[in-house]
C-alpha cells in the first residue's frame, strides 16, 4: 500500500504519496509559513488530505527539523521552528483519519539514501544533511539509531569549536553554525567584508543589496575563487566532524545532502582532505566513501513515507 511523506523543511513543506519502492506516485509543495506551529500544522493536514483524495493510504510519515522522542510523536526542541514539546503526532491523528509518525528530517533523508540512494549499498552509513541546519542520520548494521530518548543522531550539534558561536540550539561552537548552509552565507559575507580574493562576493552584495544563498551557488559554478575559498572553508569544518564521527561510528559511507552538496566533487574534496588530516589512526583505519545524496530534494519524503509504512506494519 501507499504511504504519505511530508517534509517540513525551513523553507518549504513538500509531500508525496510513495510506492512500497520509493517511488514517488504524486507530490506536492508550499511555502513553509513562517514561525508558527499552528499554521504548520494547518498546512500538513491540506496536503496530507489533499495527497490521500482517491487513494488507500497505510499510513503517514512526517519528517520535522528537530529533537524527536522515542515514540515518534513529540517534538522536544527545534532550533529552527517555535516547536517546544509539540505534541505533534496526537494534534495531526486528531485531524486526519491516519495513523502518524513523527520522524526527524534528516533521519528520514538518510534512511531514504541507505533504502534507495547513495547508501544502498552499505551496513553502515552517516548521512549529514547541509541545509538552513546541519542534520544527521545513522545507520549502524542496518539499522536507523535513534538514541535512549529518540533524539539522537542530532549530528548538526556536535561541538567542533570549544566556546565558539553561539547555535540555535542554546549551545556554542556547534557544526551547524560552521557546516550549514547559513554559515555558508555567513562566511561569504566575511569573504565580501575582506575584499580581495572576496572581491566577486562584495561587487555581487552591492548589486543585489545583500548575499543570497543563491547568488553564492552561483559563484560557486561559475568559478569564482572567493565563493570557492567559502566552500573550502565549510568542507573543512564538516571533514573534521567526519573524522571524529568515524572514531565513534566507523561508518563505510557517508553521504551528504541538503542544497549544498549539490556542489558535488567541489565539496566532498575539501572533506575528504580535511578528514583524512584529523582521521585518528590515520594510515591504518580503512577509508571510507564520501558520496552526495542521489534522491536529494526527494529524500525526504521518501524516507518518511518508508518509516511510516514500516511502523504501521508492526
Ligand atoms: C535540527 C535537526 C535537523 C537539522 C536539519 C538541526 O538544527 O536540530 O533536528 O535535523 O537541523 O534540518
Ligand atoms: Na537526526
Ligand atoms: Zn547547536
Amino acid at each position: 500500500m501507499h504511504a504519505i511523506g511530508i517534509d517540513i523543511g525551513g523553507t518549504k513543506i513538500a509531500g508525496a504519496l510513495v510506492d512500497e519502492f520509493g517511488v514517488i506516485v504524486k507530490s506536492e509543495r508550499v511555502p513553509t509559513p513562517a514561525g508558527d506551529p499552528a499554521q504548520i500544522e494547518d498546512a500538513v493536514v491540506q496536503m496530507v488530505q489533499s495527497l490521500s483524495v482517491g487513494e488507500q493510504v497505510a499510513a503517514a510519515g512526517i519528517a520535522a527539523a528537530g529533537f524527536i522522542d522515542a515514540a515518534q510523536s513529540t517534538v522536544y526542541y527545534a532550533p529552527n521552528i517555535n516547536w517546544r514539546n509539540e505534541p505533534f503526532r496526537a494534534k495531526l491523528e486528531a485531524r486526519l483519519d491516519l495513523s502518524v509518525i513523527i520522524e526527524n528530517d534528516a533521519n528520514a533523508a538518510g534512511w531514504a539514501e541507505f533504502r534507495y540512494g547513495a547508501g544502498r549499498l552499505y551496513s553502515d552509513m552517516v548521512t549529514l544533511t547541509i541545509g538552513t541546519g546541519v542534520g544527521g542520520a545513522i545507520v549502524s548494521a542496518d539499522k536507523l539509531f535513534r538514541g535512549g530518548f529518540g533524539a539522537g543522531a542530532e549530528l548538526g550539534h556536535m561541538r567542533i569549536v570549544p566556546e565558539g558561536l553561539p547555535c540555535g540550539c542554546g549551545a556554542r561552537g556547534c557544526i551547524e553554525q560552521y557546516g550549514s548552509g547559513r554559515a555558508l552565507l555567513r562566511m561569504a559575507n566575511e569573504y565580501a567584508d575582506a575584499g580581495g580574493i572576496g572581491q566577486t562576493l562584495a561587487d555581487v552584495r552591492a548589486a543585489r543589496g545583500e548575499l543570497r544563498g543563491e547568488d553564492v551557488a552561483a559563484l560557486i559554478a561559475d568559478g569564482d575563487g572567493g565563493a570557492h575559498a567559502v566552500l573550502r572553508q565549510l568542507g573543512h569544518w564538516l571533514g573534521q566532524a567526519c573524522a571524529s564521527l568515524s572514531a565513534v561510528l566507523d561508518p563505510q559511507v557517508f553521504v551528504f545532502g541538503g542544497g549544498v552538496s549539490s556542489a558535488g566533487e567541489l565539496l566532498l574534496d575539501p572533506i575528504r582532505s580535511a578528514y583524512f588530516d584529523h582521521l585518528p589512526a590515520r594510515g591504518y583505519h580503512p577509508e571510507p566513501e564520501f558520496l552526495v545524496a542521489e534522491l536529494v530534494n526527494d529524500a525526504g519524503v521518501v524516507g518518511a513515507a518508508d518509516l511510516a509504512r514500516l511502523s504501521a506494519a508492526q
